[in-house]
């Protein structure tokens, strides 16, 4: 247990994190709760931004693991400002929340059937700005999503509950397009946007 006056270490945070996941694992509505208030904790740590080790982004330069076990991961990132990263999917459920600055967030829902390569009708179902203490979730099957940092000194904490997909689809909205990428290798942004 932590006491009132101990930080939170990151093992206390994780386990706290896979609880959730455990309890949650049919109820969307109590996964999202759950992981906003298990991570609060570890999140009020004053040298939170000290804490991680550096790894290579899939949209950014500046991404530390935070943990890591082979399924769960959880990174503190920085959102260039105004950097769009482009609707993507993974495959898994990933959440996002806010720690500094401001972040728009778009979620999408696939509407046509899937059955002709390279073409994708997005329909977009939450357009939103988050602010911090705030988090924003994908969760499979309507787990695409874009989104911008709107300030400079954006920061989030980035959960996700298991390993992504090896590929992953790259969409043009409104080109109603797709191309497919393998996770880690984000197409350029004249290909995905
Ligand atoms: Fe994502």
């Amino acid at each position: 247990m932590v006491g009132t006056n101990a930080l939170c270490s990151i093992r206390d945070c994780a386990s706290a994190v896979v609880d959730v996941i455990e309890r949650n694992a049919d109820d969307d509505a109590g996964l999202r709760a759950g992981l906003l208030e298990a991570t609060q904790p570890f999140l009020g740590r004053p040298d939170l931004f000290s804490l991680g080790v550096k790894r290579p982004g899939n949209h950014i330069d500046n991404s530390k693991y935070i943990y890591y076990d082979g399924e769960l991961s959880m990174t503190l990132d920085q959102l260039p400002h105004g950097m769009v990263v482009p609707p993507h999917d993974h495959g898994i459920w990933e959440a996002l929340v806010i720690l500094k600055g401001r972040l728009r967030h778009v979620v999408y829902d696939r509407i046509d059937d899937g059955t002709v390569a390279g073409h994708a009708d997005l329909e977009t179902i939450e357009d939103r700005v988050y602010v911090p203490g705030e988090m924003a979730m994908v969760i499979p099957p309507a787990e695409i999503h874009s989104f911008t940092a709107l300030e400079e000194e954006t920061f989030i904490f980035t959960i996700v509950g298991g390993n992504y997909s090896p590929t992953r689809h790259y969409y043009n909205v409104d080109k109603k397009t797709y191309v497919v990428a393998q996770a880690g290798k984000q197409p350029k942004t004249s290909e995905a946007a």
